[in-house]
């Protein structure tokens, strides 16, 4: 078989998608002037970094319109969600949000409401928001998002509902305009698409195959961030150990690793998702050799049970993910490890929990986000008849809960006294005088400071410790 190749959406695709926001914008311009307020949106993002990452494109191109952010949607023009299909209680919420803006549609039949992203590749998900949400205006998926100033534009000028969801692509859009929700710590996309196919997912039906964008556009984009003043960034992808394998050229993930090591002002560089299963020894020499990578790996362990692991299509088994574990913290001492579990996946017994729990006890994470298994259609595992009851679930999520906390609250209590490099975010959210940070390996640290240490690198003495976060003193 041949190896797909990623390609890139051509410049003139991209040209037309600027011209429909130079008509929007004009078209903006006369409303604000005939209304003599500012045209407003309003956008919610439910789900990953993905989401919020594609959401701040939106935020660009409605910039670029001539659009304003509001947090209101009572007096925003244009509401976008966002949305999300990985477990059930996201979708239920975007409905709750859809059911609740008829009222406001009523009172204002000029807003225009557009709901996006993983939940709208699904057909059923569609058909149900044509047949009970009439009032929604415009529907596209995760594939055409760079197309969101023409399918705008139709839905302005013809007053109807827009619906254009495309199966896959294989096509990536540069170009586009952005709009950071951050300035000082930015996520960056690498590649979007997962091949996958773990048996409880539905993202590699809905994000389509694996797709990495070009080292040189992603190395682009991370200097201009950094000459805007960016000291952190996130390299995003469902699974980044695969980068560059439908690139020609032999590109990795630890060669990319390399190259933006290199990028001056750039002070802290993470990525997330690792699969353990691709998680090479040429990155882990990576993170080890370069400096400016963080002592933090985001490597989901799912289960602890082989024989789950197996059901889940995980392709390792408990002992492989132990001795990766073990090479990991060998290699980069210090390291922070965090993890995703899924408790009550098809068929899990007592047994198989247990091993959850000791995985959890060896692997020793600094922090999990733990998930009740949710049925999603489409997936293998929805199939299974042997589903475990709610109240199972739960009663053994509380178990994993609560040795997770005390485990982290374990590992923290080894920092009392010790110094860290915090990286300062700036003003503390209840606070006037404490400001907030990250160190290298992400725990949050609080402690008095002033305003011009925002966006520096400072040094802190840890003095008091709490599970979630840490207080300390500037040195
Ligand atoms: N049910 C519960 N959790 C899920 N995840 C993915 N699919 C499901 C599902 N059907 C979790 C996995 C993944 C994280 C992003 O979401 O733990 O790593
Ligand atoms: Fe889903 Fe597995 Fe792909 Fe992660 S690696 S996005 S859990 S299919």
């Amino acid at each position: 078989m041949s190896k797909r190749v990623t390609t890139q959406v051509s410049a003139g695709e991209i040209a037309q998608q600027y011209k429909y926001i130079e008509i929007l914008r004009d078209y903006n311009q006369k409303r604000v002037s005939d209304a003599g307020k500012p045209v407003k949106y309003n956008i919610e993002t439910f789900g990953c970094q993905m989401n919020e990452n594609d959401s701040e494109r939106l935020s660009g191109m409605l910039s670029e319109m001539g659009y304003s952010e509001s947090a209101k949607r009572a007096e925003s023009d244009l509401i976008i969600f966002n949305t999300c299909c990985v477990r059930e209680n996201a979708e239920q919420k975007v409905y709750g949000h859809l059911g609740a803006l008829k009222k406001l549609k009523e009172n204002n039949p000029e807003l225009v409401i557009a709901i996006c992203g993983c939940m709208m590749q699904q057909p059923e998900v569609v058909e149900h928001i044509k047949k009970v949400y009439r009032h929604v205006d415009i529907v596209f998926g995760t594939h055409n998002l760079y197309k969101f100033p023409e399918l705008l534009n139709t839905a302005v000028e013809s007053r109807q509902t827009v619906i254009d969801v495309w199966d896959s692509t294989g096509s990536i859009a540069e170009n586009m305009p952005i709009t950071r929700k951050d300035n000082l710590k930015a996520w960056v996309t690498v590649m979007y698409g997962c091949n996958n196919f773990c048996s409880y997912c539905i993202v590699p039906y809905v994000r389509g195959r694996e797709r990495s964008r070009s080292m040189e556009d992603i190395k682009n984009e991370v200097v201009r961030l950094a000459m805007e003043g960016c000291k952190e960034i996130t390299l995003l992808g469902q699974n980044v150990n695969s980068y560059g394998k439908d690139l020609e050229g032999g590109y990795t993930f630890a060669g990319l690793l390399r190259e933006l090591n290199t990028v001056d002002g750039i002070e802290r560089i993470r990525f997330m998702t690792s699969h353990p299963k691709d998680l090479s020894d040429e990155l882990i020499y990576a993170m080890r050799d370069c400096e400016k990578v963080c002592e933090h790996l985001h490597l989901p362990v799912q289960a602890g049970s082989t024989r789950i692991l197996d059901e889940m299509n995980r392709r390792y088994t408990k002992e492989q993910y132990l001795e990766l574990v073990e090479k990991i913290k060998t290699h980069i001492p210090g390291i922070a490890l965090s993890t995703d579990i899924i408790v009550g996946f098809p068929g899990e017994t007592e047994e198989d929990f247990s091993e959850t729990l000791d995985i959890v006890a060896k692997a020793r994470f600094d922090m999990a986000y733990t998930f009740l298994y949710s049925k999603r259609t489409g997936t293998p595992a929805a199939k299974n008849p042997d589903q475990v009851s709610e109240e199972v679930k739960k009663e053994r999520f509380d178990r994993l809960l609560a040795l997770q906390n005390s485990i982290s609250r374990e590992i923290n209590d080894e920092l009392l006294g010790k110094e860290a490099e915090v990286l300062v975010e700036g003003l503390s959210k209840s606070s006037k005088t404490t400001y907030t940070g990250r160190t290298r390996e992400n725990k949050i640290v609080n402690f008095k400071g002033s305003p011009e240490l925002t966006g520096k690198l400072v040094k802190i003495k840890i003095d008091t410790i709490q599970t979630w976060s840490l207080l300390g003193k500037l040195i």
